[in-house]
């Protein structure tokens, strides 16, 4: 797309891009807020993997014949624009993976062989389980400490200042969300990239929440490691990014094995490839790839800050619509300034399953449950929330229209 789209002034033609909400949902306009979970596709994306099935699929890094490599341009070029998009130096800091979930447990096992019994782990307790499980199994099998930033109830964010008193000479990787899926915090990174890296410690992000919401720069943000999915960025399922810097990724073992990650095999031994191939083992996801770098293609078309600022005026309306009907729970920050495009919240007496199931009879989507952070929920003292996530095609028609469905909830379960 080379045309640049403002998400402010273009609601409606920015709907128009997504065939998908177009579609009547029990008879009501689709109003899809369930965009942390997942976001729609543009046509641009879906018209780019239809094309590259149709035109130039083969297998990539394999063959010597004309598709293959075609396919072999193409799946590379997509690395280097993720690579352009984030501000890495180059592909070799690049691996595409299956998604944020897929980055982790991959980062964790190319860290084992750093890490020494008592060594420590430093995570939040507001990390989605994909940011915490593979750290406590490596911690299990290792020895090592998993420690937590405590969340704060008195700014629904973390404690962040605790962090300083945490971190010590045992601290090797600090592993933490840029944007909360649940309270929609943003992390004060390089604040803490300062700090992690005073200690000579490794800084990990989890940007499933932030990467389609806020402009990422991954050198002038101080991170070492960055994951993210390419389904929550307008991009295919089965597709997603480890970054990592250069240095690091050179000095670390691939965390899984087989074909083409290899550049000489006997029996006995073998040796890697080239980065970033040495860590992407077998026929990778070469389609979702290529629609991967098609989202980045969309969201190039508006400026991140541009849908920071549309999104933080959604939030607005939400909190303000919402709060006027008393009776509601917002949890995190308070001001829709501090936050990014994530709102969970609780009615009084309203159990969040119901809330969404009521809201779905008006064609209304919202996600409910513990959002796959437990030890957040326990923190919080609720078993699960309701929650709204916004993209660039929410218009404040969506947003009035849930804070209807919440009303007539609170009419139904007085
Ligand atoms: C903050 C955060 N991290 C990680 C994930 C996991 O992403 P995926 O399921 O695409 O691997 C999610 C998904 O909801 C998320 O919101």
């Amino acid at each position: 797309m080379k045309t640049r789209a403002s998400a402010s002034s273009n609601g409606s033609r920015t709907r128009n891009l997504f065939p998908i909400l177009s579609r009547k949902m029990r008879g009501h306009p689709l109003v899809y807020l369930d965009n942390g979970a997942t976001t729609q596709k543009p046509s641009s994306v879906l018209s780019a993997m239809d094309s590259f099935y149709k035109k130039s699929y083969a297998n990539v890094h394999r063959g010597i014949h004309t598709l293959s490599e075609e396919a072999t341009v193409a799946y590379e070029h997509a690395h280097e624009n993720v690579a352009d998009f984030i501000g890495a130096s180059s592909l070799r800091e690049i691996v595409f993976t299956r998604g944020t979930t897929d980055s982790f447990n991959m980062l964790s096992r190319m860290l084992t062989q750093t890490f020494s019994r008592g060594d420590e782990i430093i995570v939040s307790q507001a990390e989605h389980h994909s940011n915490l499980v593979p750290w406590q199994q490596l911690a299990q099998q290792k020895g090592l400490k998993l420690s937590f930033i405590p969340y704060d109830s008195r700014t629904g964010e973390l404690h962040w200042e605790k962090l300083e008193k945490m971190i010590s000479k045992k601290t090797k990787v600090v592993s933490l969300t840029h944007v909360s899926n649940v309270l929609g915090f943003i992390s004060p990174l390089k604040k803490i990239s300062k700090l992690v890296h005073d200690h000579n410690a490794l800084l990990s992000v989890d940007a499933a929440q932030s990467v389609a919401r806020l402009p990422i720069n991954v050198k002038k943000m101080g991170v070492d490691f960055l994951s993210f999915s390419g389904h929550k960025m307008y991009g295919p399922t089965a597709s997603g990014v480890l970054y990592g810097r250069e240095d690091l990724f050179s000095s670390l073992e691939p965390a899984y094995y087989g074909g083409d990650m290899v550049r000489e095999v006997t029996l006995n031994k073998s040796t890697w490839n080239d980065l970033p191939w040495k860590f992407e083992p077998g026929t990778p996801p070469i389609v979702e790839g290529i629609g991967l770098g098609a989202a980045v293609d969309f969201l190039r078309a508006y400026p991140l800050e541009d849908i920071f600022s549309h999104e933080k005026k959604i939030m607005a309306h939400a909190m303000n619509g919402l709060s006027s009907l008393g009776n509601i729970t917002i949890y995190g920050p308070s001001s829709p300034e501090q936050r990014a495009g994530v709102l969970a919240f609780n009615v009084k007496h309203v159990h969040a399953h119901d809330l969404s199931s009521l809201l779905n009879e008006d064609g209304v989507a919202i996600r409910a449950g513990h959002h796959c952070a437990m030890p957040l929920m326990t923190a919080l003292n609720i078993p699960a929330s309701a929650r709204a996530s916004f993209a660039v095609y929410t218009e404040k028609s969506d947003i009035d229209a849930l804070v209807e469905g919440v009303r007539k909830a609170q009419t139904i379960f007085k």
